[in-house]
């Protein structure tokens, strides 16, 4: 349609009908026979009655082809004026094939990987009629506390955030919405979700506007940039204010000075949250907050839906912003083609030949394989030799429940176990013991009554765990090398998942610990959704690979890597810490007056830790050994307008090819305000042949110098520069410049 054929559609709507717009509701009642079981059931709240129903604007989480015609085609009949339902889902990371929860994407530290896997969940999703993914979630996350690092891609970096968020965006929304396997990208959550105090979930977020541009912005600026369609506001208050109702975060920053112009929707009940914040005193106050600061549809929530008429009716400037809001609505509608054919790119017959499909399979384990970081890898016991008697233990050996927290589309029966993954490629000479439960049902009991389920009890618990670990200490006596696969529970991370202990559950320590006793090659596969402490283990480890939830693939992705057949290339994308007690701890710190050096007390660090991360960000092994040397600046002072060429000579030292991301930082020695003692500010990753030897190359901009200073102007200061260029953020090549102004 025409632009002015909107104006004209929206001049015909009742008022109920333009609120009606902007309400979304769990779309599981267009799916039910009894509208009104629903209407009086989880939906009573919205006291919406069977008219209401037929002018909601969107629905979540109605997904599948033959699902979204039917919703579609029974909306439209009862629609007086047949504007046609939107239809937004979570697909986090994928669809029918489940990837790598997006906190293992961004290790790849490979666009081309975020890029496919981008384009396949797109595709997937919309010819499964969804028209907009709450993708991505570029929250950046520092604390390992926090359930939901597990969706951060770009992690604790503001750089990462901004090239994936824009990678992402651009692959979801392609050149037009109404394009087969394009799909408009809601992004979230704004803002600075990822900074909840204590790392506890929908918790208070406080910082100076300062910290905000420099590190938790970025990423939300890079994707209106890249023309996302939609924002979802965030739970936390930002700075005394809920998100969803702040007109400094949306008027101000999202829609003057970012100029984004797309739709801006609450998170799951979050505008009638901001009751419960102690924000809004009621209902009609909440509609009009979240009105006035600019939300357009109020997801899951009563508010719009019961309060927005009358506060139309006595304030005609509220209708105004109304009219404004559901012009938005029409017009993203509009942009999918929905006016023109309400179905948009549902195909019932590309759905079958294309959702799981063996070739984009195959394309999946390729791409999962570079988000495994190989963490340690002592005497290079990996790759395992095939003729070693292996035994393999653990709850995560023989399981398929690999694919983490936001995976509830795909198919999981699809998915291989590490267990017939190993078996088919070493035949059935593989011992194997489950050795332990994932968690005792002490601790499944405290996920099971936060949902409401009745606790279970098991009967002599005890026992039967020390029976699993003596039946895996038996098989392994046999063996030449146990491979272990443990981790978190994929119910431990995610939304609502914070916790206080990052360690592994203590019933895997116990096996751990017995298995160590037999004194033979240790290694560990780990599946988790957040950075976990591992400081009272790794030493009874001689090698460990970090899979994160690998998805579909990940069982056949992993196996290809433990026997050699691929190499691992991830770098970690947030640090580890050595405990729990150090959350949240990120490699872009400042340095304090007391840095932290060795025999002296009065410096900034614990008394009972080291300082430095366990594992630092951009840390990741490789079976190659590459050794960096002849660091080269081509000058050593720059001013405005100039670049600095960076040279490093890289070395490949073994017999093995592979991938290497050579990282570069700089710090900015000192500032009108103080700066971090390092910044990622380009990094690139290079193939390497085996005992290979590149120069890698890297231009330094005034730009990369530019940060937000006191007065809150984005500026580059003159003064000493560090440059630093290493395979991780820690172990570097150091040399320096200055920034001089003409
Ligand atoms: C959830 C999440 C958000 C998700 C939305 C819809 O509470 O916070 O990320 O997209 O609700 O499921």
């Amino acid at each position: 349609m025409k632009h002015k054929e909107i104006l004209e559609l929206l001049n015909k709507m009742t008022i109920e009908e333009k609120i009606g717009q902007m309400v979304q509701i769990a779309g599981d009642i267009f799916l039910s026979e009894d509208k009104n079981a629903v209407l009086t059931g989880p939906l009573k709240d919205l006291h919406l009655h069977n008219e209401m129903v037929y002018s909601i604007g969107s629905v979540l989480n109605v997904i599948g082809a033959r699902n979204v015609r039917q919703v579609q085609k029974e909306y439209l009949s009862k629609s007086r004026l047949k504007i046609p339902l939107l239809f937004m889902d979570d697909i986090i990371n994928g669809y029918k094939i489940a990837f790598p929860i997006p906190i293992a994407q961004g290790c790849s530290w490979n666009i081309k990987v975020i890029k496919e896997m981008a384009e396949i969940s797109a595709m997937e999703s919309s010819i499964a009629g969804a028209n907009v993914n709450f993708s991505p979630m570029v929250d950046l996350s520092r604390d390992a506390r926090w359930g939901r690092v597990m969706e951060s891609i770009g992690g604790e970096d503001p750089l990462l955030g901004e090239i994936y968020a824009k990678t992402i965006v651009e692959t979801y929304q392609g050149k037009k919405l109404t394009e087969v396997g394009k799909i408009a990208s809601c992004v979230k959550h704004i803002a600075a979700y990822g900074a909840v105090e204590a790392g506890r979930d929908y918790n208070t977020v406080d910082m100076s506007e300062r910290e905000f541009r420099q590190y938790y912005l970025p990423a939300y600026k890079s994707a209106i940039e890249a023309g996302a369609e939609m924002l979802m506001t965030s739970f936390n208050i930002l700075n005394g204010i809920p998100a969803t109702v702040n007109t400094w975060l949306i008027q101000e920053i999202i829609r003057k000075e970012l100029g984004f112009k797309g739709i801006i929707i609450s998170d799951y009940g979050a505008i009638e949250e901001t009751i419960a914040h102690g924000y809004s005193a009621n209902g009609k106050e909440a509609a009009k907050n979240a009105i006035n600061a600019g939300v357009d549809i109020d997801m899951m929530s009563s508010i719009y839906a019961n309060y927005l008429k009358e506060l139309c009716i006595e304030n005609q400037e509220i209708e105004n912003k109304v009219n404004e809001s559901v012009l938005r609505i029409l017009s993203l509608k509009n942009k999918l083609g929905l006016f023109e054919n309400p179905y948009g790119n549902i195909n019932e017959e590309k759905e079958k030949t294309y959702l799981m499909n063996p070739s984009n399979l195959e394309k999946a384990k390729k791409l999962t394989q570079e988000t495994f970081v190989l963490l340690k890898n002592k005497h290079h016991i990996l790759p395992i030799n095939k003729d070693k008697k292996i035994a393999f233990i653990g709850p995560y050996v023989n399981n398929i429940g690999i694919t983490g927290s936001w995976s509830m589309f795909s198919d999981r029966s699809q998915n291989h176990t590490l267990l017939d993954s190993f078996q088919e490629k070493l035949g059935n000479n593989i011992a194997y013991a489950k050795g332990s439960e994932i968690l005792r049902q002490e601790e499944i009991n405290k996920i099971l009554s936060a949902e409401g389920l009745p606790m279970v009890h098991i009967e002599n618990e005890a026992q039967k765990e020390q029976e699993m670990i003596a039946s895996a200490v038996e098989i392994s006596k046999r063996a030449d090398i146990i491979l272990l696969a443990l981790g978190e529970h994929y119910k431990q991370t995610g939304e609502a998942c914070s916790r206080s202990d990052i360690a592994l559950p203590e019933n895997q320590i116990q096996l751990i610990n017995e298995l160590y006793k037999l004194s033979k090659p240790m290694i560990l596969i780990l599946f988790n959704g957040r950075p976990l402490q591992l400081n009272t283990i790794e030493e009874k480890l001689d090698s460990i690979l970090e899979v994160w939830f690998p998805g579909t693939t990940g069982a056949k992705a992993i196996t290809e890597i433990i026997l050699g057949e691929e190499n691992p290339s991830g770098k970690l994308t947030m640090s580890f810490p050595q405990n729990v007690g150090q959350c949240p701890v990120y490699y872009n710190h400042y340095n304090t007056g007391r840095p932290h050096h060795d025999n002296f007390r009065y410096v900034s660090r614990y008394q009972d830790i080291p300082t430095e991360s366990f594992y630092p960000f951009g840390y990741g092994l490789s079976y190659c050994d590459f050794k960096y040397t002849e660091l080269h600046l081509n000058k050593h002072k720059i001013s405005e307008n100039e670049t600095i060429t960076v040279m490093v000579k890289i070395e490949n030292q073994s017999n093995y090819a592979g991938y290497e991301v050579v990282q570069l930082y700089i710090q900015d020695v000192y500032g009108s305000v103080v700066r971090p003692v390092k910044e990622l500010k380009a990094f690139k990753k290079e193939y390497f042949k085996p005992h290979e030897i590149k120069y890698v190359k890297f231009d330094i901009s005034i730009d990369m110098l530019k940060f937000w200073n006191d007065k809150l102007d984005y500026v580059a200061e003159p003064g000493q520069f560090k440059v630093f260029v290493g395979g991780d953020s820690v172990k570097v090549l150091e040399d320096k410049f200055e920034f001089l102004l003409d």
